[in-house]
């Protein structure tokens, strides 16, 4: 009986935490990972090493460009369902390195893909990301627009990867999900990303590289909940829409098996927002190093009025709070604790005892689920109506 998940890339921050949803659901795993060093490798394992205390649970150290290895491991495992997170990530590295998207996004995709078809995966959920966006500025971003122009090549690879399952799905009725996660933050996070590469800035007094003059907007998702949208989705095998109309062709589904859904929270914060957020968090002044736009960045999707400014900033006070027990395990603990403001609880949105029952509350942060499930509100809520 095949009652295998495969999961690509589940050494990798949003692989970990699907992988270890679905092993804490009594499912069985098989992750693939190449530990790459696009960030240190020693993050990898020891993420690793947490699912490995699963029986349930089994490592494949290989490559996903590599096709005859991949074609291995399906024959190799039962394998029924796919999660695909595997990729080469980051706007800005595709500038310098190109050819690493080109290798693990676009030829990795394709062998992941064959796998699939040749082997009747029952579903493929894969990762697409809000980059893909681009130039497009209506707000808020919709899966249902037409995204046509992609302003990086890791944004291009998103797009071509659609595209592909597309096809996969159109001619050998593969059922196929893309998901297009919008900056997805949260424990065991990736040190690459802004808010740590911020943090350890601010604290070593380090001048933190702000581009556009601070005129970026951002979408924020926390990382359970995207697991939870993965793991969810992952069970809704998508059909053929019968109202699809090839006249006004909807890019989000199709006539064949084909869904593409934002996983996002549409709570967008401006970078400075954070910034002086996460200042406060630290008991610290950022010094601001103001930079022009990046290549391949997206800029500022609006400015928001004052009173959307002031609801971003008691959302992102509640971000920072959230991770706050997170970055003191990431950094020496006597710089951070004693400035440490205490977890805010969403619902009273001040630092308060919350009444509302929380199994995985801890003393690091007593108020967890509730503000996750506050900050999450709208990813979760429609996570439930796709899975409906
Ligand atoms: N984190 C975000 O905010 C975000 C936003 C949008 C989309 N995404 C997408 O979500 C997915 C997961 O992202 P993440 O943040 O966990 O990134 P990550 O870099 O932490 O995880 C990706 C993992 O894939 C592995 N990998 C890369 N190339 C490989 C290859 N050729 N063979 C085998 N393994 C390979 C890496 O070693 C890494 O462990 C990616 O597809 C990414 O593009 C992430």
């Amino acid at each position: 009986m095949r009652d295998l998940i495969l999961v690509t890339g589940a050494a990798g921050f949003i692989g970990f935490h699907v992988s270890k949803r679905l092993l804490d659901r009594g499912e069985k795993v098989a992750g693939i990972d190449n530990l790459n060093p696009y960030y240190d490798p020693k993050l990898k394992e020891a993420r690793l090493a947490q699912l490995q205390k699963s029986r349930a649970f089994k490592f494949i150290h290989g490559d996903i460009a590599d096709t005859d290895s991949v074609q291995d491991v399906f024959a190799e495992h039962g394998i029924q369902r796919v999660v695909h997170l595997a990729a080469q990530a980051g706007v800005r590295y595709s500038v310098e390195n190109p050819y690493a998207y080109i290798e693990s996004n676009v030829l990795g995709f394709q062998n992941i893909l064959e796998g699939c078809r040749h082997n009747h995966i029952e579903h493929l959920v894969f990762a697409s990301t809000s980059s893909i966006y681009g130039s497009n500025t209506k707000q808020p971003f919709s899966e249902h627009d037409p995204v046509e122009h992609q302003v990086s090549l890791y944004a291009a690879t998103k797009k071509a990867n659609e595209a592909m399952a597309h096809s996969y799905a159109h001619l050998y009725r593969l059922p196929v999900t893309g998901l297009r996660f919008f900056t997805v933050y949260g424990p065991w996070g990736r040190p690459d990303m802004a808010l740590f590469k911020f943090t350890r800035g601010i604290l070593a007094d380090e001048p933190i590289p702000v581009y556009n003059q601070g005129q970026m907007v951002r979408d924020f998702t926390y990382v359970d909940d995207v697991a939870e949208g993965v793991v969810r989705i992952l069970s809704v095998i998508p059909k053929p829409n019968p109202d699809w109309n090839g006249d006004a062709p909807d890019p989000a589904t199709s006539n064949a098996p084909y869904r593409i859904y934002n996983i996002g929270n549409n709570q967008p914060v401006e970078l400075l927002t954070y910034i002086a957020v996460l200042e406060k968090a630290l008991g610290k002044k950022a010094q601001l190093e103001m930079l022009p736009m990046q290549p391949g960045d997206v800029p500022s999707h609006r400015i928001p009025p004052a009173d959307e400014r002031r609801r971003w900033h008691l959302e992102l006070r509640q971000v920072v709070s959230r991770l706050l027990p997170d970055l003191n395990i990431r950094t020496p603990a006597p710089t951070i604790a004693p400035k440490r403001n205490p977890p805010m609880c969403a619902h009273h949105a001040t630092p308060t005892t919350c009444s509302v029952p929380d199994a995985a509350a801890s003393d690091r942060n007593p108020f967890k689920n509730c503000i996750a499930n506050q900050i999450g509100r709208n990813t979760s809520a429609r996570v439930s109506a796709i899975a409906q």
